[in-house]
């Protein structure tokens, strides 16, 4: 199959992206697929290009990937270095190259690509992509809209308010919110501008923080217990995951320094609140109509009961991602998740 792995873009988590993105082109390789990389804001040469046979000289078009530090990259300085400066977000090619590909990747994370804008502008173009279409990815996206169809269909969620920056609620004592609580974006990824409160004052400079990144903002009760993620592939959930951060929450840190957080997959727990778990995970897939595949964040208190914070439509993907690692305990590798993921994506469009 020709494809092209749709990687980089404009969003907090471009540099985690790039990860999933080269780890997805070298699987996809080696099952013998032609496979470009293509950073869908970079794009591929400055300039308008004959791209006849392009994928029998694959390898040459891959973007240039770079590791994950410990921060999120620096966005204004992505864009100064586009070198046509165009106000359009695909870079130069990108369209043409996709259109040209059997199958887009979407190896991308937060904004601009699990928000479900490229999704629609591919239905359009009429390329086809793998992972939920435009509407359950915008759905899954906005944590406020997801709690509220979680708790409309049974799904238990933490008691939480959603804010505007035009009209936030800076004393805590009004927001009806007992502490400690959490803040963070309605729409981010990868934890960046969560915060956990503790005290009136933090609570403060957590809405700056959280404003610092978008203008609608989620607070929460803070569930104290531990945490776990459960993957679901063409509504079947996959095994629990549980992720246990040596320091501190799950934070952007903990999540991509190597080491940083203990994983353990199956998770240990009892029989009952593992098939409660993957039965929640299951219902969320129902709920916002992600048909092929997605990745459900949870919490479980000590009174063992379980939480759903987030959909995840499209989770990391590196071999020690948590998606994989699910996977990998029923038996399939990272390179055959890969493809898996490709004949459910295909099957949107029989
Ligand atoms: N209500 C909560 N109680 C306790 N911890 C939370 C809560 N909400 C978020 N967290 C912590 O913050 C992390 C990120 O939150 P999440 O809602 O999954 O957003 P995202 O992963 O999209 O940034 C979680 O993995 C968890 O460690
Ligand atoms: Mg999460």
């Amino acid at each position: 199959m020709d494809i092209v792995v749709l990687a980089g873009g404009l969003s907090t988590e471009r540099d985690v992206s790039f990860a999933t993105g080269s780890n997805v082109t070298s699987a996809l390789r080696q099952k013998g697929h032609r496979v470009i990389l293509l950073d869908v804001f970079m794009g591929y040469s400055d300039k308008p290009e004959d791209l006849t046979g392009i994928f029998e000289r694959s390898w040459e078009v891959s973007a240039s990937v770079a590791g994950i530090s410990e921060k999120a990259p620096d966005l204004e300085a992505v864009k100064k270095s586009r070198k046509d400066q165009s106000n359009s977000f695909f870079g130069p090619n990108v369209i043409e190259l996709c259109r040209m590909a059997d199958m887009v990747f979407m190896a991308l994370h937060g904004e601009n690509g699990e928000d479900g804008r490229i999704q629609a502008a591919f239905d359009l173009y009429g390329i086809q992509y793998t992972g939920t279409g435009y509407l359950s990815s915008a759905i899954a996206m906005d944590k406020e809209l997801s709690k509220r169809l979680f708790a409309a269909n049974k799904i238990p969620t933490p008691a939480g308010i959603s804010m505007e920056k035009g009209a936030c609620e800076w004393e805590f004592e009004k927001t009806g919110l007992t502490l400690p609580c959490v803040v963070k974006p309605c729409c981010g990824g990868s934890s960046i501008g969560v915060s956990i409160v503790r005290t009136k004052e933090e609570y403060r400079h957590a809405l700056e923080e959280a404003f610092r990144w978008e203008e609608k903002i989620i607070v929460e009760s803070y569930i104290k217990g531990r945490e776990f993620s459960v993957g679901v592939m063409d509504f079947k959930a996959l095994p629990v995951i549980e992720i246990a951060p040596l320091e501190g929450f799950y934070d952007y840190k903990n999540k991509y320094a190597a080491g940083s957080a203990v994983e353990t997959c199956p998770a240990e727990l009892p029989l009952a609140i593992t098939e409660k778990m993957q039965h929640y995970a299951e219902e969320v897939a129902k709920v916002l109509s992600l048909d092929t595949y997605a990745r459900m964040d949870f919490l479980l208190d000590c009174q063992e009961k379980i939480y759903c914070l987030e959909a995840n439509t499209l989770p990391g993907m590196t071999p020690v991602s948590l998606l994989p690692q699910e996977a990998q305990a029923v038996g399939m590798d990272f390179g055959e998740l890969c493809e898996e993921i490709i004949r459910i994506s295909k099957k949107k469009y029989a």
